[in-house]
C-alpha cells in the first residue's frame, strides 16, 4: 500500500503558536492528513519542537532562565495549543532528546568520514565586550544585498538572503551592542558545492512542486551553492562528536531536520514495533512530504536533501509544499511587538473550528494572506454559521421536533432528491483533488459550494408546508436532508473536526471513508443523540476586544492593577527584634485611619532608630502572612542592589495614610 509521510517544520521551542505558524504549516499538514487517512492511505504525520540554536539561546537568555527550562516551557504549551486546535501528531517530539542528538552525530560523522564534510580555519566575529564568538544571530547589521540595516547574521529578513554574519556591514553584537571583531577560529564546513549537480538533476525531475517552491531552489542552484559552517560556539546543542570539538555544538539548521527522522523513530518504538519507521524512511514508494513556510525553503529543498544525499540510505523529499507568510491587519506578524494572533488565547475565546476554517479560506498558498479579524467575523457567521450550521440544525431540529427524533425512511426519490445527492459525491470527490494538490482554499470553497446546495434545497423542497400537505414526501426530503447532513459534515471532517465529530455524535455515526459522501448512509429508522445547535454567532463586541489587544504587550499591567495594590503613606511608630530571627524587625506602622503590623527583613540594613519615626510606602491591599509567628499585615517597598537595601520614603512630608499613585 502506498504510504505517505508528512511532516510540519519542527517549530522553535522560543514561543507561542500564532496564526502565522498555523497557516504556514500546520493547518495545511493537518487537513491534508486527516484527508489521506479517511481515504485509506497509510499516512503519519511526524512533528516536534526544534529546541537548539540561537533562537533558543538568544530568547532565554533575555527571559534570564536556562535555554533548557526555556524549552521545556514551550514544549509543554506549543503541544497543547495544537491539540486544543486539533492538529494531530502521530508523533511529536524535541530534537533535546537524547536518541535525536545521537542521530545527528552520526549524520555528522558519516558525512565526515565520506569527505562531505571539512574542517576549516576562518575568521569569525569575536564580541571584545561578552568576551564570545558571536554565532549567526548574535550579530546584526546591515544586509549586503539589499542594505536592510537589521538584518540578522543567519539570514536578512527584508530580502530573504541567506547570509553569513561576516557578510554584514557595520556589525553590532546583539548581547551587548559593541562592534564585533575578526578573529581566527575554526569551523566545520558541509561541503554543499559537491551536490550541485545531483541537485539540479533531481529539481528538475521535481515538475511537480509548487512553482514558486522550485522557482526558489533554482534560484539557489543559480548562485552556485559553497560549503557552509555547520558548527557553532555555543554550549546548548548538539555537541560535535569529534575529540577536541566538544566546546562546539552542531549548527541547528543541520540537526533540525534530521529531527523528522528522530521522531519517526521514537514513534516506532512507542508503538513496540523497532522496524516501523524504516518502511516510512527506507521504501522507495514512500512519500515524503515537508509542509513549512516559505522561510524554510531553502533548507529543505538544497540544504536537507544534500545532506540525505551524502549519507545515503534515506528517501528524498517527495514534495515541499511551502506556504507565503501571513500577515495580520495588513502588517507583518510580530511576536516581539505582540502584533500577533496566539493559538492558545484564540481557543479562550472562540470555537477552534472558527480558526481553523477562516485560516483555510485565508492559507497563503500562491501569495502572502492576511488575517483580518472583522473578516474572520464576517466569514464564520455568513458562511460557517449561516451557511453549514443553519443548514445542519434546521434539519436535526425538525426530525427532532416533528419525527419524533428519528431520521425517516424514504418514499421514492425524485429527480431532484438524486440530483442533490449526486452533487454531493461530485463535490467531494473535486474538494478531494484540490486537496491532493495543497489546494485547500479551493477545496473549502467546493464545501460551502455543497452547503450552499443543501440549503437550497431545504427552501425548495420546503418541509416545513410539505409536513402538513404531505407527509409521505415531507419524509422523503427529511431524509435527503439528514444524508446531506453527513455528507458535508465528512467532506468538511479534515477542516473543522470538532463540529463533524459533534454532528457525528448527532447522527450517532462513525465516518469511515472520504468515499462514503453522497452514499445515502441514513437509510432511515437511526435515532438522532442529543441535537443542540452546532455554532453562534461572533458579536461585535467580542471582535472589538480582540482587535484592541493587537499590539500591545503581553502582561502589562493596567492602572487599575496598581490601585488594587492599595499604596500608602505610613509611618514607623515602633521597631521591635523579633525573637529567633536576626534578619527582621517587627513594626507598628501608623497608616493614618488605622495601625497595622509589618515584618520586614531590614535588620541587616537598617538600626531601629534609623528606622523609627521615618515616612515608608506600604502595600496595604496584602493578604496578611505569618511570619515567625507574627501576622504581617502589608509590605513596605525597598529596593536591593549590590547587596544592601534601601526603603522607599516620600520625598517631602505627607500625612500618613497618604495615597500613593
Ligand atoms: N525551527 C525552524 C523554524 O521555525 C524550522 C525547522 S524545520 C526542520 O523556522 F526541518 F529543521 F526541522
Ligand atoms: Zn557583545
Amino acid at each position: 500500500m502506498e504510504k505517505v509521510l508528512v511532516t510540519s517544520a519542527l517549530i522553535y521551542a522560543n514561543g507561542k503558536v500564532h496564526v502565522g505558524h498555523l497557516a504556514g504549516a500546520y493547518l495545511p499538514a493537518d487537513i491534508y492528513t486527516r484527508y489521506l487517512r479517511l481515504r485509506g492511505v497509510d499516512v503519519i504525520h511526524i512533528s516536534g519542537t526544534d529546541e537548539h540554536g540561537v533562537p533558543i539561546t538568544l530568547a532565554a537568555e533575555k527571559a534570564g532562565v536556562s535555554p533548557g527550562e526555556y524549552v521545556d516551557r514551550y514544549y509543554q504549551i506549543i503541544k497543547e495549543t495544537f491539540d486544543r486546535l486539533g492538529i494531530l501528531f502521530d508523533h511529536f517530539s524535541r530534537t533535546s532528546r537524547p536518541l535525536h542528538h545521537k542521530l545527528a552525530q552520526d549524520f555528522f560523522l558519516k558525512l565526515y568520514e565520506k569527505g562531505f564534510i571539512e574542517k576549516k580555519k576562518t575568521c569569525q566575529f569575536y564580541c571584545p565586550s561578552c568576551k564570545r564568538f558571536l554565532p549567526d544571530r548574535y550579530v546584526e547589521g546591515e544586509c549586503p544585498y539589499c542594505g536592510y540595516e537589521e538584518a540578522r547574521g543567519d539570514q536578512c529578513e527584508r530580502c530573504g538572503r541567506w547570509l553569513e554574519p561576516e557578510l554584514l556591514k557595520n556589525p553590532r553584537c546583539k548581547v551587548c551592542g559593541s562592534a564585533p571583531h575578526l578573529r581566527e577560529t575554526e569551523h566545520f564546513y558541509f561541503m554543499l558545492n559537491k551536490f550541485q549537480q545531483r541537485l539540479e538533476e533531481w529539481i528538475d525531475k521535481n515538475t511537480h512542486w509548487k512553482e514558486n517552491v522550485r522557482n526558489s531552489a533554482r534560484g539557489w542552484l543559480k548562485e552556485g551553492l559553497r560549503p557552509r559552517a555547520i558548527t557553532r560556539d555555543l554550549s546548548w546543542g548538539v555537541p560535535v562528536p569529534l575529540d577536541g570539538y566538544e566546546n562546539k555544538v552542531l549548527y541547528v539548521w543541520f540537526d533540525a531536520p534530521i529531527g523528522y527522522i528522530s521522531a519517526t523513530i521514537e514513534w516506532a518504538r512507542e508503538k513496540g514495533d523497532e522496524n516501523l519507521w524504516k518502511e516510512y524512511w527506507k521504501d522507495e514508494n514512500t512519500k515524503l512530504i515537508h509542509f513549512i513556510g516559505k522561510d524554510n525553503i531553502v533548507f529543505h529543498t538544497i540544504f536537507w536533501p544534500a545532506m540525505l544525499m551524502g549519507y545515503g540510505d534515506f528517501i528524498l523529499p517527495y514534495d515541499v509544499p511551502a506556504n507565503d507568510f501571513l500577515n495580520l491587519e495588513g502588517e507583518k506578524i510580530s511576536t516581539s511587538r505582540n502584533w500577533a494572533v496566539w493559538g492558545d488565547e484564540f481557543v479562550e475565546e472562540f470555537h477552534p473550528d472558527y480558526l481553523r476554517f477562516y485560516l483555510t479560506l485565508i492559507l497563503p498558498e500562491d501569495r502572502d494572506g492576511d488575517y483580518r479579524w472583522d473578516e474572520l467575523q464576517e466569514r464564520v457567521n455568513q458562511e460557517l454559521v449561516n451557511s453549514y450550521g443553519n443548514f445542519v440544525n434546521r434539519t436535526l431540529s425538525f426530525i427532532k421536533k416533528y419525527m419524533g427524533g428519528r431520521i425517516p425512511e424514504p418514499g421514492t426519490f425524485t429527480a431532484d432528491d438524486q440530483e442533490a445527492m449526486e452533487k454531493m459525491k461530485e463535490y467531494a470527490e473535486n474538494a478531494g483533488k484540490e486537496i491532493e494538490k495543497f489546494s485547500f482554499r479551493k477545496a473549502l470553497r467546493t464545501f460551502l459550494e455543497a452547503s450552499l446546495l443543501a440549503n437550497r434545497y431545504f427552501d425548495y423542497q420546503a418541509p416545513w408546508r410539505l409536513r402538513k400537505e404531505n407527509p409521505e414526501r415531507c419524509k422523503t426530503v427529511l431524509n435527503v436532508c439528514a444524508n446531506m447532513v453527513y455528507d458535508l459534515a465528512l467532506m468538511s471532517s479534515p477542516f473543522i473536526p470538532f463540529s463533524s465529530r459533534r454532528v457525528e455524535e448527532m447522527l450517532g455515526v462513525k465516518f469511515e471513508r472520504w468515499e462514503g459522501v453522497g452514499r445515502r448512509n441514513l437509510k432511515g429508522g437511526e435515532t438522532l443523540g442529543e441535537v443542540r445547535v452546532l455554532y453562534s454567532k461572533i458579536e461585535d463586541e467580542r471582535i472589538k476586544i480582540q482587535k484592541e489587544k493587537l499590539g500591545k504587550e503581553e502582561g502589562m499591567v493596567k492602572i487599575e492593577d496598581i490601585e488594587k495594590l492599595g499604596l500608602k503613606i505610613g509611618k514607623i511608630e515602633k521597631v521591635e527584634r523579633i525573637e529567633g530571627a536576626d534578619k527582621l524587625y517587627k513594626l507598628l506602622v501608623d497608616l493614618g485611619n488605622e495601625k497595622r503590623t509589618l515584618v520586614a527583613g531590614l535588620r541587616p540594613y537598617y538600626s531601629e532608630e534609623e528606622l523609627e519615626g521615618k515616612l515608608i510606602v506600604v502595600v496595604t491591599r496584602l493578604e496578611p502572612a505569618r511570619i515567625r509567628g507574627v501576622e504581617s499585615q502589608g509590605m513596605l517597598l525597598a529596593a536591593e542592589s549590590d547587596g544592601t537595601v534601601a526603603i522607599l520614603v516620600p520625598e517631602k512630608n505627607v500625612k500618613p495614610g497618604a495615597k500613593v499613585k
